[in-house]
């Protein structure tokens, strides 16, 4: 769950010497961008069998059926409907932006889905994560983007690979002790073009059922052809990095 904390980040602001401020607004909106994300990626774990196997029955799995279940995990962990946001706000805007691209995505791949099983496809959350930042990034056009990153030693896909403002995030603060476990870092930056822009990265940790693929023996092929990393249930794994335009 995302927390409400804002920690301004001060060194970009001092460089410029104006003060741009983190309205609540943007932990609310990032909070829902990153709880739709986690909604429809635990959506594709539930349905995992289904989508390798079609003679299990896909009903529900085109896009506005995908959607549908994943508006009503984003319900059952945060007790919001994305609907009841106004659509004409901000938030209610990208939100929207976010769904369509969960649509895009599902859509797209009804052929991966559809093709005969019992095989491993490849659509796992992960993937789905990434193609949805990346379809909702484009949508947004410079209004918000998101990410899926992880610490350097961790990153699988090329794509995935933390910034600069990601890596200190991770290093200087996710992976210093005493940081409180789940709580995100945000800093509002000046951009040279003297427009601000709202970063925030939220840390996620490996569960059990992570560790298939990310555990160990560290170095060893998992299914989906990349060297399993030696990971611990609980380490750091990765960080949904939003940013939204000011
Ligand atoms: C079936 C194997 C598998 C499982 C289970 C799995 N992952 Fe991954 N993970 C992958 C693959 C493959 C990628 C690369 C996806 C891509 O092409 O972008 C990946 C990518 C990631 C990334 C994005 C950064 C990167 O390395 O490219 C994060 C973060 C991540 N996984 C965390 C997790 C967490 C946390 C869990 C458990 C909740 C998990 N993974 C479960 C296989 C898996």
């Amino acid at each position: 769950m995302l927390q409400r904390t804002i920690l301004t980040f001060a060194i970009g602001l001092c460089l410029t010497g104006s003060v741009a401020a983190a309205s609540d607004d943007d932990a609310a909106i990032s909070g829902d961008l990153a709880g739709m994300l986690r909604a429809g990626r635990a959506v594709v774990s539930a349905n995992q069998d289904r989508i390798n196997d079609p003679a299990k029955g896909q009903a529900g799995l085109d896009g506005p059926g995908f959607l549908a279940q994943a508006i009503a995990q984003f319900h059952q962990t945060t007790g919001k409907d994305p609907n009841d946001i106004d659509p004409a706000s901000r938030g209610g805007r990208l939100v929207h932006m976010e769904m369509d691209a969960i649509v895009e995505v599902i859509d797209a791949n009804q052929s991966t889905f559809k093709a005969p099983g019992p095989t491993f496809k490849g659509f796992i959350p992960a993937v789905f994560s990434r193609l949805v930042s990346e379809a909702f990034s484009r949508r947004a056009g410079g209004e918000a983007e998101m990410k899926v990153t992880a610490p350097p030693d961790l990153v699988r896909n090329r794509k995935s690979r933390p910034d600069a403002w990601e890596l200190q995030a991770i290093t200087a603060h996710f992976q210093s002790s005493g940081w409180p476990k789940g709580q995100p870092f945000s800093a509002v930056i000046d951009q040279p073009n003297g427009h601000a822009v709202f970063r925030i990265a939220v840390p996620e940790y490996y569960a059990a059922s992570c560790l298939g693929c990310h555990g160990n023996p560290k170095g060893t092929v998992d299914m989906t052809g990349y060297p399993m990393e030696g990971a611990s249930l609980g380490d750091l794994g990765g960080v949904i990095s939003i940013k939204l335009a000011h």
